[in-house]
């Protein structure tokens, strides 16, 4: 299946938010969504691991259990299958109706998690995406940038407990996430946006909204 068709059709915008853990992504999606909707625009709002019937079945499988209970290689195609049902069956059908799909981890994850923190071929993860997720990249991706440590520290707090394999992977592990989304933001300048996810609620989701709007206006 080509990779233009997809691209060239769509007339949505496709807004992906990243970063380690802990760093706010959900609140960040659910405010611009709020904003976004007040000006009657049509918002999706999904999430990796995730966004499918299918795919929040292996979301489980992925977060939850020990932390060596998969091989990262298995990790990178369960991610891989999940996505391509994501996009098949959630992002597409919403970019060709020209909504605006939030998209809480995208295959920025797979290069960082995977790539990075699991030491996989970046040439490799790259041609899994061509080959088999249409090599979509998201119009926009919000990095929210956080000491892990102060990420993790929030992430304690949260209720769900069970969720947490990542999380157990321990500060080092998430010293080398924090710095390969940096690296992969300051690649991608024309694409990241790197947000300070150590100020207020507020004045991040002002950031994210004027950015989107600005990016809007000069596609109209
Ligand atoms: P979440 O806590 O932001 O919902 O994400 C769940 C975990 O999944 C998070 O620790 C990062 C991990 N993850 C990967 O390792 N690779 C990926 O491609 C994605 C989408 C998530």
């Amino acid at each position: 299946m080509s990779n233009n068709y997809y691209n060239k059709s769509k007339k949505g915008l496709f807004i992906s938010f990243e970063g380690g853990e802990g760093v706010g992504k959900s609140t960040q999606i659910e405010l611009l969504k709020t904003s976004l909707t007040k000006k009657k625009i049509n918002v999706l709002s999904t999430r990796e691991p995730g966004g499918t019937k299918e795919g929040e079945l292996i979301r489980k499988f992925l977060v939850s259990g020990e932390i060596n209970s998969w091989d990262t290689y298995s990790e990178s195609l369960l991610f891989n299958a999940l996505r391509r049902e994501h996009i098949n069956k959630i992002i597409n059908p919403s970019l060709f109706k020209g909504d605006i799909v939030l998209c809480d981890r995208f295959i920025d994850s797979t290069i960082v998690y995977q790539g990075v923190g699991g030491a996989i071929n970046q040439t490799l993860l790259l041609s899994l995406h061509k080959n088999f997720c249409y090599d979509l990249y998201p119009d926009i991706t919000f990095f929210l940038s956080l000491d892990p440590k102060v990420g993790l520290d929030r992430t304690l707090s949260r209720n769900n407990k069970t969720e947490n394999r990542f999380e157990n992977m321990g500060l080092l592990y998430h010293q080398k996430i924090q710095d390969g989304f940096k690296a992969l933001s300051d690649k991608n300048n024309k694409r990241f946006f790197e947000i300070n996810a150590e100020l207020s609620v507020e004045k991040i989701s002002n950031q994210i909204y004027d950015h989107v709007i600005s990016i809007i206006k000069s596609n109209d």
